[in-house]
């Protein structure tokens, strides 16, 4: 296989000797992305359907079990009952926030992309770069800042108080945890979650906020990746916050994704109500 970088974070590979993702080694592929944060697998033969995704998955460690099973099947719905499934921008996020068990990867098949101009790039932010370029004043105020986000939806009713600073929870550097509010106002999401900003004075929220961004949306550290399909994509959600851009209404876009736990598996370390 050939590496190369696709941002200031995150590699690109692609065949060289082998065609088939399946015969790319597991252990080299993930020493990858715990370096690089963020892998993107380009034009190897994949997957037909969803079963064998799961369990190519599976090869990379305990795959997270939804009441819907393995594999989300992410793609606009004619009446979304949640934000996810319309085809408007998503804040910057972790996936598991509301789970009992935070997965270390998402693995993302790209089924079948929109065209270039319908927008719905997945958004990635490498949240330790976002630590270590931030000027000492406004990692000063994040540190002093908890979020509070409370979500209900079809697969759980639950509520996570995070640390906006927060140490990785395997590896010796910081990282950011943070569900962005939405730019937009809650108004344009269909079931958009409930969220607090405590442990600074009410008038330096919107600073807050606003440095936060810059830090998190800064070239260095953002990467917005326009899918092809094919595509299979590895982030690690344990220092990545990641989002989605909005795309045309009835775009054909499908993407899959699996949640891979840890190993051991990370218990939800914000997690104080679950239902
Ligand atoms: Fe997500």
């Amino acid at each position: 296989m050939n590496v190369s970088s696709v941002s200031h974070f995150g590699a690109l590979v692609v065949p060289s000797d082998v065609a088939d993702i399946r015969e790319l080694h597991i252990e080299e592929l993930r020493a990858l992305v715990r370096e690089h944060h963020l892998l993107v697998l380009r034009d190897f033969f994949a997957f037909d359907d969803a079963v064998s995704f799961a369990d190519y998955c599976e090869r990379w460690g305990e795959v997270s079990v939804w009441p819907f099973g393995k594999v989300l099947e992410l793609v606009e719905q004619a009446q979304p009952v949640d934000h996810i499934f319309d085809n408007n921008y998503v804040p910057l996020h972790w996936d598991g926030m509301y789970r009992k068990h935070v997965p270390e990867f998402q693995i993302f098949h790209c089924v079948s992309a929109p065209a270039g101009h319908q927008g719905g790039r997945t958004t990635f932010s490498n949240t330790a770069s976002a630590l270590e370029r931030a000027p000492r004043s406004a990692r000063a105020l994040w540190e002093r800042v908890t979020g509070v986000y409370q979500r209900k939806m079809a697969y759980y009713d639950s509520k996570t108080v995070a640390p906006v600073v927060t140490k990785h929870p395997a590896r010796d550097y910081n990282v950011i945890r943070y569900n962005e509010p939405p730019t937009q106002g809650d108004e344009s999401f269909v079931n958009h979650p409930a969220l607090a900003f405590e442990g600074i004075a009410a008038a330096d929220v919107a600073a807050f906020h606003r440095s936060l961004r810059d830090a998190l949306y800064a070239p260095e550290s953002f990467y917005a990746h326009a899918w092809r399909t094919g595509d299979v994509v590895i982030a690690d959600n344990y220092t990545l916050l990641h989002g989605r851009e909005a795309f045309a209404t009835g775009a054909p876009r499908h993407l899959r994704r699996v949640h891979v736990l840890g190993d051991p598996p990370l218990d939800n370390p914000h997690l104080v109500a679950y239902g």
